[in-house]
């Protein structure tokens, strides 16, 4: 008898074996594509530090976002850069800003052939940059910003977005929104918690993205990397507060949070794969010192494989486009 017996090699000896045994795939339908608008644009502008990404016209929005439904992605998320912004972000609330009228455009677009989410923060409206108002110190006021998120999600529900996601890590976001919508009439709209989010380094060309105004960090309100058990216990708390799914935001540096999630709780878990993350690959593949197809597939496999059942990836619609070529 020859040694070894058990031989795994077995099961990799063609692509149509290793097709049959793939313990992960990944399906169009858990993609999100982010893209943002910026107000006043007539043609989409270019993001430097994120190739390929557009700071979209609102115009050239509706053409992406066809776009990508033709790809098939299961969803959109929208964020809005304003021509002008104040201590308080009242173009998020304004039915006339940027993000809301976008999201009545999309929605005219695509109506209900895919799912439009929404970015519920007020970091894109404000002066300061910071996700929330701030008190007489200078301190995000963790409870006056509530307040303007109930506005902001009944102002997004207005327009017609199906999914709201709260991105600023204030305490008890969920559980407001979800009032101000139910008390508002829209039970049916479907909150996405960023219940897990670190401050995080690899935000930075998002920054870029919505002409962020802040200056400091965000480490009062999003988590320290270095913790797995508060994430958990966010996770939870939205859960209760009403949150529909719960995200993981980054991805790939936190494929062990994401893990821990998925395996704990009962509604869909998500993962951003976020600015940075596309940022390197792209840097990296146009150096020509990484094979960028396969980072972007391997990447987005991982994410799936540790439990992210979607996806928020800025290649979403290519990515769309290359899975459908391989089934
Ligand atoms: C906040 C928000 C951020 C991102 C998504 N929502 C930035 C931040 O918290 O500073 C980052 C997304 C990315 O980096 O791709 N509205």
């Amino acid at each position: 008898m020859s040694y070894p017996i058990a031989r795994p090699r077995r099961l990799r000896t063609s692509p149509a074996m290793r097709r049959l045994v793939a313990e992960t795939r990944l399906n169009p339908a858990e993609l999100v594509l982010p893209m943002f608008v910026k107000e006043g644009l007539t043609e989409p502008r270019p993001v430097p530090s994120l190739p390929d990404v557009m700071q979209h016209s609102r115009d050239s929005l509706r053409k992406a976002a066809a776009e990508a439904v033709r790809a098939g992605v299961g969803g959109l998320m929208l964020f809005g850069v304003p021509e002008k912004r104040d201590a308080t972000g009242t173009g998020g609330i304004d039915p006339g800003g940027i993000l809301n009228v976008a999201i009545r455009d999309v929605i005219r677009e695509v109506g209900d052939s895919t799912v439009v989410m929404s970015d519920l923060c007020l970091d894109e409206f404000t002066s300061h940059g910071h996700c929330g108002v701030l008190d007489a110190k200078g301190d995000v006021d963790n409870d006056a910003t509530l307040a303007r998120y109930a506005e902001m999600a009944v102002a997004q529900a207005a327009a017609g977005v199906h999914v709201l996601g709260p991105s600023g890590m204030m305490d008890g976001q969920v559980g407001v929104v979800r009032k101000a919508l139910d008390s508002a009439g829209y039970t049916d709209r479907s909150i996405l918690a960023y219940a897990v989010k670190y401050a995080s380094a690899f935000f930075g060309p998002f920054r870029d993205a919505v002409e962020s105004q802040l200056d400091g960090d965000r480490r009062t309100y999003q988590q320290d990397p270095a913790n797995l058990h508060e994430s958990l216990r966010e996770v939870e708390l939205d859960i209760a507060e009403g949150a529909d799914m719960v995200m993981v935001k980054p991805g790939l540096p936190y494929l062990d949070v994401i893990s821990a999630i998925a395996s704990t709780v009962n509604v869909p878990v998500a993962a951003y794969q976020v600015s940075g993350e596309y940022a390197m690959v792209e840097a990296a593949a146009a150096n020509g010192w990484i094979d960028r197809e396969r980072a972007i597939m391997e990447s987005l496999t991982s994410l799936r494989r540790a439990g992210a059942q979607i996806i928020l990836s800025y290649w979403a619609t290519e990515a769309a486009l290359k899975l459908r070529e391989q089934y």
